[in-house]
């Protein structure tokens, strides 16, 4: 990475998941599908659904839960990015509503769309911007209320996805081994045709026709997307690893996507790492796309179970193709 002012650095946490669980017996009743099946093949075992609102709601609770656990104020944010492929709206962004519900009176901000990788890419965009010396105090939040777009008579995809945010708060530090290090993110749009929501854009805006046709809810060709998956983030983790002279036994979690538990073990198989180094929670919450990766960094810090200079390597793929993969040095007690 280029020389830079300062090192960003995860300095608080936050997150939300509605209290609405959808476990896999209620998959059992509306479509052709098992218990046994889910938990088999995805690693599943319920999800959480926001009955209420959209995913400002989750984005919001998951700030707030950060700024209370830092005892912050909203006026000291200077900047909100909210990755997401669910937003509330096309425009306004679903950014300027967080802002808006926080009351964060000093803050610029805008939403990232990448899809599973929304959350690394946001992280490294939040990251630059504090990097730079121009701002202190950058909210980084992933949330998607998938039960939006989800199509819940299609049993390939209905059992695998939940809603949920996750926030970081990032700020600079003098301290050059703490904080973000590097980053490999990548995009392929020949993706495109296997993962999807071809409606509601200006390709193809809302008709009668593209309601009927199911346009505007998600499709995933998923043993396709599966196949590239693994590869895809299982190579850029190991070249991120090479370029950063770390080998298996420096990282102390692998931070990966959570899209399938399989997916998961394969790549942490191919680089080497130990299922008790591999952050886990899919059997929780199910496919919570941008929302997965800070989700498990909360969840795991907050059972203290990681420390101050723990290496990290947080790993996604997702719609586009999006994938990548940074290499973090946690900064908090
Ligand atoms: O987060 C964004 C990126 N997304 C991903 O990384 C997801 C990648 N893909 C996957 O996780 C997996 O491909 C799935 C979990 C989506 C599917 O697992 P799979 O092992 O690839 O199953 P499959 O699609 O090959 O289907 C195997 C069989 C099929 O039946 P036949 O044709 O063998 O008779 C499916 O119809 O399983 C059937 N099937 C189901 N059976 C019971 C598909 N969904 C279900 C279901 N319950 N819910």
């Amino acid at each position: 990475m280029k020389d830079k002012r300062y090192n960003a650095v995860v300095t608080g946490v936050g997150m939300y998941v509605p209290e609405r669980i959808y476990d896999n017996s209620y998959f059992e009743k509306i479509v052709d599908t098992s218990d046994e099946w889910i938990r088999t093949r995805t690693g599943i075992r319920e999800r959480r659904i926001l009955e209420n609102g959209g995913t400002s709601v989750l984005a919001t609770k998951a700030a707030e839960d950060l700024l209370k656990s830092k005892n912050l104020s909203p006026e000291e944010i200077d900047v909100i990015i909210v990755a997401t492929v669910t937003p509330d709206m096309f425009f306004p962004a679903t950014a300027c509503l967080v802002q808006d519900n926080l009351g964060a009176k000093k803050a610029w901000g805008f939403d990232v769309s990448a899809a599973c990788s929304g959350f690394l890419f946001a992280f490294q965009t939040g990251c630059s911007l504090v990097e730079s010396g121009n701002y202190k105090k950058v909210l980084v939040i992933g949330a998607d209320k998938m039960s939006s777009i989800v199509d819940y008579t299609d049993r390939n995809n209905c059992i695998l996805f939940g809603d949920a945010g996750a926030a970081v708060l990032i700020e600079p530090t003098d301290d050059k081994k703490l904080g973000l290090q590097d980053s490999l993110l990548r995009c392929d749009g020949s993706g495109k045709d296997v993962l999807y929501m071809k409606g509601g854009g200006s390709a193809n805006p809302p008709t009668h026709e593209t309601v009927d046709q199911k346009m505007h809810v998600l499709f995933q060709d998923g043993k396709a997307v599966f196949k590239v998956a693994v590869k895809g983030m299982a190579d850029i983790s190991y070249d991120l690893m090479k370029k950063n002279n770390l080998s298996s036994d420096d990282i102390a979690y692998l931070v990966p996507h959570q899209a399938n538990l399989r997916i998961i073990d394969a790549t942490a198989e191919r680089m080497g790492i130990t299922r008790e180094k591999v952050m886990i929670n899919i059997d929780k919450y199910g496919n919570t796309t941008a929302a997965t990766i800070p989700l498990c960094l909360v969840e795991y810090y907050r059972d203290g179970k990681i420390r101050k200079g723990d290496k990290l390597i947080l790993a996604s793929f997702g719609a586009g193709f999006t994938w990548g993969a940074s290499f973090l040095v946690w900064g908090m007690d």
